[in-house]
C-alpha cells in the first residue's frame, strides 16, 4: 500500500468518473487528500477574503484565511488593499493579535519589529546597536495576490495563474446581479458570525452550489412548523414560475423566479429606483423576477440572496466562507449584506436581520444541515471506502431526465449552461464543483508552479 500512489489514483479516478455521476466516497474527509487540497486548491485558487465595505477607511484590517494560512487584509494609507501573511519577517511570529480593527502600524509582540500597513518594515527596537548589516528597505511582509470584483475581495497565494476576472469567468454576470445591484453597492452589516463544525469544507460548498433536493427532507420539520410557513412566497403570484440551475465551467448557482417582474427578491419597491445603470436589461429582468439565489464560487465561497419566508423577516444577502481547519473540520464565516441604500432604514434592518438569523448556528435551517454534514464527514472518512472503493452518486440530470423538463419561460439567464427542472432534480452543479476540484488537484493543474 503506497500512500501517495493511492492518493493520485483516487484523484485520477474522480476525474475519470465525473461524467458518469459516480465519485469515490473516499475523497471526503481524507487526511492525505486534505493536505494536498491545502496546496493545490487553497494554494492555487482565488479565495474570498471579505467585502470592501469592511475596509472602508485607511488602516481598517481583519484577519482572514486562505486555506489554513492566516492573512491580515488591510487598507493602507494610500487606499490600496493588501493581504499580508500574519508572519513576522524576523522569526515568524504572528504580528496581529486582534480579529479586526484600525491601525497604521503593526508591531510584532515578540521582539517589536514594526511594519506600516503597506507591509514595509518601519523599524525595530535598538536598531543601531543590534544590527550592523541589515537593509530594512529589503524587508517587507509576505503578501498574497489581491483583487476585487463587485466589492468582493479575493486573495491568491500562487503568484501564477489566471487573473480574478478570468478565474470567475462567466460567473461575473451573476455576481453583477447579486452584488452590483444598486448604485451605492452592498454593505456588510455588523460583524460576521463564525462557528466551527466537524465537516469537510467540500460538503457545504457542494450543498450551496445547487442542492434543493435536500430541503424537503433535511428541513422537513422546519417547513412543517407554522412559523416557517412559506409566508411572503405564497403571496407571490404563481411562485415559482421557474427555477434554474446555472453553471459555468467552475462555479454554479441556482435561482427561483416569480412571474411577477417586480419581485426584486422581496426588497422594498424603491429598490427599482436605485438599480445600477451598468446592469443590462437581461440582468435587470432576472433581478426583477428573482425570489431567491444561492450558489458557490469555487472553492469555498457560497452565497444566498433573497427573500425569506413567513415570520422569518425580510431579504438579505449572506456570504458564506467554508474555512478548512484540518481534515474534517470547517470554520464557517457568515456575512450579512444589504444594499447600502437601506442601511439607515431601521424597519428594513430589523426584518432583514430576522431573516439572516435563521441561517446562524442557532437558526432552524443551520442546525438541520450541520448534523447531516458532520455525519457525512465521519462516515465518508471511513477506511472502508478507501479499501473497498465505494462510490457516492450524483447522477441526477444525466441521461433521459435531462430532456424531461423544459424551461418554463424564455430562460432568464446569463452566459452559463442553464437548465430548469422545476424542483431541481439535477446534480449538475455538484458535478461542476467536483470537476473544479479535480482540475486543481491534478499535479499539473492550473496555478501549479
Ligand atoms: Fe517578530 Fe521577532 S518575531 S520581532
Ligand atoms: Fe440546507
Amino acid at each position: 500500500f503506497d500512500e501517495s500512489d493511492n492518493i493520485s489514483e483516487i484523484i485520477e479516478q474522480t476525474g475519470a468518473e465525473i461524467e458518469t455521476g459516480r465519485y469515490p466516497l473516499a475523497i471526503t474527509n481524507n487526511r492525505d487528500l486534505y493536505e494536498l487540497e491545502r496546496r493545490r486548491i487553497f494554494g492555487r485558487a482565488w479565495i474570498y477574503l471579505g467585502h470592501v465595505s469592511e475596509f472602508a477607511e485607511p488602516g481598517d484590517y481583519a484577519r482572514r484565511y486562505i486555506g489554513e494560512d492566516p492573512f491580515i487584509v488591510t487598507r493602507d494609507e494610500t487606499g490600496d488593499l493588501h493581504a499580508f501573511l500574519d508572519s513576522c519577517m524576523h522569526r515568524g511570529a504572528q504580528f496581529c493579535t486582534a480579529e479586526n480593527g484600525n491601525t497604521s502600524h503593526f508591531r510584532c509582540p515578540y521582539h517589536g519589529w514594526t511594519y506600516k500597513n503597506d507591509g514595509s518594515l518601519q523599524g525595530m527596537p535598538h536598531m543601531a546597536e543590534a544590527y550592523q548589516d541589515l537593509d530594512e528597505e529589503e524587508i517587507s511582509l509576505e503578501e498574497a495576490e489581491l483583487d476585487t470584483y463587485q466589492g468582493l475581495v479575493f486573495g491568491r497565494i500562487a503568484e501564477e495563474g489566471p487573473d480574478l476576472e478570468a478565474y470567475l469567468g462567466d460567473f461575473t454576470w451573476y455576481l453583477d446581479v447579486l452584488f452590483g445591484t444598486t448604485e451605492a453597492g452592498m454593505t456588510v452589516v455588523g460583524e460576521p458570525h463564525r462557528w466551527e463544525s466537524d465537516h469537510d469544507w467540500k460538503i457545504s460548498a457542494d450543498n450551496f452550489s445547487g442542492d434543493s433536493y435536500h430541503v424537503l427532507t433535511t428541513h422537513q420539520a422546519g417547513l412543517e412548523t407554522e412559523n416557517l410557513a412559506r409566508g411572503p412566497w405564497e403571496e407571490l403570484d404563481d411562485f415559482p414560475a421557474a427555477s434554474y440551475l446555472a453553471c459555468t465551467d467552475r462555479h454554479s448557482m441556482g435561482y427561483y423566479l416569480s412571474a411577477d417582474a417586480d419581485t426584486y427578491m422581496g426588497y422594498p419597491d424603491e429598490i427599482a429606483d436605485h438599480l445600477d445603470d451598468d446592469l443590462t436589461a437581461e440582468q435587470r429582468e432576472l433581478f426583477g423576477r428573482s425570489v431567491f439565489h444561492f450558489g458557490t464560487v469555487f472553492p469555498n465561497m457560497s452565497i444566498i440572496h433573497g427573500i425569506q419566508s413567513g415570520g422569518w423577516g425580510g431579504p438579505w444577502a449572506c456570504i458564506r466562507k467554508w474555512n478548512p481547519r484540518g481534515p474534517g473540520t470547517t470554520e464557517t464565516t457568515s456575512w450579512w449584506l444589504i444594499p447600502r441604500e437601506f442601511a439607515d432604514d431601521e424597519s428594513f434592518l430589523e426584518d432583514s436581520h430576522r431573516g439572516w438569523e435563521s441561517l446562524s448556528p442557532g437558526g432552524a435551517f443551520e442546525s438541520d444541515d450541520l448534523t447531516i454534514w458532520e455525519g457525512i464527514s465521519e462516515s465518508s472518512g471511513a477506511v472502508t471506502h478507501e479499501l473497498r472503493d465505494t462510490h457516492g452518486n450524483m447522477q441526477q440530470g444525466i441521461g433521459a431526465m435531462t430532456d424531461e423538463v423544459e424551461p418554463i419561460d424564455d430562460p432568464l439567464h446569463g452566459p452559463a449552461e442553464v437548465t430548469s427542472k422545476g424542483l431541481y432534480f439535477d446534480e449538475r452543479n455538484s458535478r461542476t464543483m467536483l470537476r473544479s476540484w479535480y482540475e486543481l488537484m491534478r499535479e499539473d493543474g492550473e496555478g501549479s508552479a
